[in-house]
């Protein structure tokens, strides 16, 4: 007796233990557990696509969950009715045992086949919404290339072509009108990657040589966290991106903002996160907080678009700019419209920065909220640890497995934070 007892306090504290356990493990999630809104949740969606696909995600839930009660019912039912009531029970003989039921095998088939033509429906209606912009709203989309490179995302505006250039060029933040379809042309340049934004639409392939297109549309203005959902080598994991979703107006703003050239002067000093945050449960003050970034990241964006001319050093800046052309950091990255005066074979030359269309263009890199492709917030502590040290932030990186920093290029800590200022004045 006093064995049973003690027993069953035993089972009773493991019981509660396991709910305590349980309880820590959901409140631990990266979001609000019962409102699934995590950055990249496809249950909290901001627009038709997403929504679309969530439906068909919910008809197969509904589906599957009849199955689960009516065989869950139907086994339940047989252990209680069945079950063995006395001792005599136990021992007695297997009752008599059926070999097949053409009947229920035929039923059973026709169940699965009515519940899979359930889920088709929804699933058939849903491909062809989200295949292309619906007719009626074609006229009215906007257009954007997407091109995934090892690891990080080029966006380009053919509609907005900038004289003598080509077509507006970005990385890595997407900047797209809000109520506004948006049909973006994706390309993989080099393997296959996949371009997704959870909260609005997603995912499809980038593939080499083969043009591939999604069409999303943001319902109101905001932020979204884009991830690379194909794996395609070392840094698959932090290629990320952002999505930003303007009224038209202040999209407008961001367009002529952008199609002008690099500004010629540079932006606040103060140090903040380690990693752009892709949680939502940061707590003020802890390690990696950032309060411009974390409280409010559109604002954060917002604010990222205009220069902060008090506490910028021109002096440095324009020292960062001749780094920007001495390291030979122009040879990859395009800063439209800003060049050096150097001294060639004993002539005084122009080099423009013209960097090359495969690798992240540069001319309003401090408009951005984040840099190294979603991963760092761009403040000036976390891109002089970028430039100074890529393969810590991302194992395999060209700017650091062509050997080309830190073998080729050597950059001491002034030239970091003079390349820093000049970087962060590219608004
Ligand atoms: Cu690109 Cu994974």
């Amino acid at each position: 007796m006093r064995l049973t007892s003690l027993l069953s306090i035993l089972a009773r504290r493991a019981r509660v233990v396991l709910a305590l356990g349980g309880l820590a493990l959901l409140t631990g999630c990266n979001f609000n557990f019962w409102r699934m809104d995590g950055h990249q949740s496809t249950i909290d969606v901001n627009g038709p696509v997403a929504r679309s696909q969530l439906g068909v995600f919910y008809a197969t839930c509904w589906v599957t969950f009849v199955i689960f009660v009516l065989v869950a019912g139907v086994l339940a039912y047989a252990t209680l009715k069945f079950r063995a009531r006395s001792e005599a029970d136990e021992h007695a003989e297997p009752p008599e045992q059926g070999h097949g039921n053409p009947l229920i095998e035929l039923g059973l088939i026709g169940a699965s086949v009515l519940a899979l033509v359930i889920i088709a429906v929804p699933t058939l209606k849903s491909i062809g919404y989200t295949y292309d912009v619906p007719a009626e709203d074609k006229a009215n989309a906007y257009e954007v290339n997407a091109s995934g490179y090892q690891w990080w995302f080029k966006f380009e505006y053919p509609n907005e072509q900038i004289k003598d250039t080509g077509p507006l060029v970005t990385a890595n933040e997407l900047v797209i009108p809000a109520g506004r379809p948006v049909r973006i042309n994706l390309r993989g340049m080099d393997v296959i990657h996949s371009f997704w934004v959870p909260k609005l639409a997603g995912k499809v392939d980038m593939i080499p040589n083969r043009g591939n297109f999604l069409w999303l549309k943001a319902d109101a203005p905001g932020y979204f966290w884009g991830q690379c959902a194909e794996y395609c080598g070392d840094s698959h994991a932090v290629m990320r991106f952002r999505v930003i979703a303007l009224g038209p107006k202040e999209f407008n703003d961001w367009l002529n903002q952008q199609m002008a050239p690099a500004r010629a002067v540079a932006s606040a000093n103060e140090p903040k996160a380690e990693f752009a945050s892709y949680r939502s449960d940061w707590k003020r003050n802890e390690r990696g907080w950032s309060d411009q970034f974390d409280l409010n990241p559109f604002e954060a964006w917002r604010a990222q678009q205009f220069p902060d001319a008090k506490h910028e050093d021109a002096a440095l800046i324009e020292k960062g700019k001749h780094r920007f052309q001495e390291k030979t950091c122009y040879t990859c990255h395009n800063v439209r419209g800003h060049s050096v005066d150097v001294m060639i074979g004993g002539k005084m030359q122009n080099v423009p920065f013209l960097g090359s269309p495969a690798y992240p263009n540069l001319t309003h890199v401090g408009a951005r909220t984040t840099i190294a492709a979603g991963v760092l917030e761009n403040n000036p502590e976390q891109l002089a640890r970028w430039i100074s040290h890529p393969d810590q932030v991302k194992p395999g990186n060209k700017m650091y497995v062509t050997g080309y920093i830190p073998n080729n290029i050597k950059l001491t800590p002034d030239d970091v934070s003079a390349l820093v200022a000049y970087l962060h004045s590219l608004k």
